[in-house]
């Protein structure tokens, strides 16, 4: 057994469009509505957790769990620009209230990869009233964070910059890139967005903010150093390095991938290849956190904010959490400050327009929103209640 330090976190997460159902306001809704010809499903009710969010937290809180990560929905708190609704607000400080009551730490994201259509309509990250925009939105969710311990202000800046840049290539006529890299004009303006919402939202609740960067476990191929090295830093270390300014930085990591001369190597198929058709890695947890240490520095305490397996296979995916757990105890072991270990993700939930590859501790009937816990909840909840693995 391997033990882990006092305190230590342990959690699951979720993210608002992706569980709530109806989010009818944002740029993800309105891409669901027209792209079912690409193979995009829709969201819909979702896993209706805007309703039954209490149920979700006491599946973690009965087992033991100390944490949950949920998101604030920009597009329901400023429906209109300029118009935030004091309802919306009220529900998110319900669900932080209602974490506290059942012994959970909230972990709270203030942006998970969707925007306001009216934000969508203004040109997005490249409008130029962004920025200003973002800080307006952040200034009121303020209101309601007052007691939050942990702030995530972006979720994973870098693949955001992904698929809105792929997205603008398509808009200009051309295809969506393949193996793209962060566009590096909208990546900088969520650096800005990032930059300036932080402090503020620091001063204003004394929580810890940090952002959550998607760490790839990227690896060098013999011969292309340098290429590895560019491709590192466009991805990832550009967005990594930010985070020396900050009280703490979320690790996002699922799977590993090489570089080789023409940049990142695509998954081969494989039998072992997840739900995702990434390659089976759970030894990437431990390369994520020590390349982040090694790029933020031994200062910034580092909170592993997704780490999972798409599969419906449980034992794979109990086999999975132990060996990427053990990678983080090692890295604990040799002074890499990780503080607790948030779990992709509760529920099988809308994994961006597709509901096939399911990451959840926790099974739903999209009919009647039963809840069916898998033995893998238990599983982690015992590794919590022992801090242990
Ligand atoms: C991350 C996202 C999260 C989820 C997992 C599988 O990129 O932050 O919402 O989709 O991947």
């Amino acid at each position: 057994m391997t033990s882990f330090p006092e305190g230590f976190l342990w959690g699951a997460a979720t993210a608002a469009h992706q569980v709530e159902g109806n989010n009818l306001n944002n740029d993800w809704w309105r891409l669901e509505q027209v792209a079912a010809d690409y193979g995009v499903q829709a969201s819909g009710d979702a896993l209706d957790s805007y309703h039954r969010y209490h149920e979700d937290m006491r599946l973690l809180a009965d087992r033991g769990f100390t944490a949950y990560r949920f998101s604030l929905e920009w597009s329901r708190i400023e429906p209109l620009p300029g118009q935030f609704s004091r309802a919306a607000l009220d529900h998110y400080r319900r669900m932080i209230d209602t974490a506290r009551e059942l012994g959970l730490e909230p972990v709270v994201t203030v942006h998970h990869f969707t925007h306001p259509v009216w934000f969508d309509d203004r040109g997005a990250w490249l409008w130029d009233g962004a920025v200003d925009a973002f800080m307006r939105y952040a200034e009121q969710a303020c209101t309601i964070l007052g007691d939050v311990h942990w702030i995530i202000t972006i979720n994973e800046p870098n693949v955001l910059a992904i698929t809105h840049g792929g997205q603008r290539q398509v808009a200009l006529g051309n295809p969506y890139p393949r193996n793209a890299l962060p566009d590096q004009e909208i990546g900088d303006v969520l650096i800005a967005a990032h930059r300036v919402a932080a402090p503020m939202l620091r001063q204003r609740t004394g929580a810890r903010v940090g952002w959550s960067v998607a760490n790839q476990a990227l690896t060098a191929t013999p011969g292309n150093e340098e290429k590895f090295t560019e491709v590192q830093y466009l991805i990832e270390d550009k967005y990594l390095q930010v985070s020396r300014e900050d009280d703490f930085v979320g690790v996002q990591s699922y799977t590993s991938q090489p570089v080789e001369a023409d940049g990142i190597v695509p998954h081969p198929v494989a039998d072992d290849n997840t739900l995702m058709g990434w390659a089976y890695r759970p030894d990437a947890l431990g390369i994520a956190v020590r390349h982040t240490r090694d790029v933020v520095g031994p200062d910034v305490p580092i909170l592993v904010t997704e780490n999972g397996i798409a599969t419906d296979d449980d034992e794979r995916r109990i086999a999975y959490t132990t060996a990427a757990l053990e990678e983080v105890a090692a890295a604990i072991g040799q002074g890499v400050n990780v503080r607790g270990y948030l779990h992709w993700s509760l529920l099988d939930n809308f994994e961006w327009g597709h509901w096939a590859p399911t990451f959840g501790l926790v099974a739903v009937n999209r009919e009647t929103f039963a809840r069916h816990p898998k033995p893998s909840l238990d599983w982690l909840g015992e590794v919590a209640r022992r801090n242990a693995v």
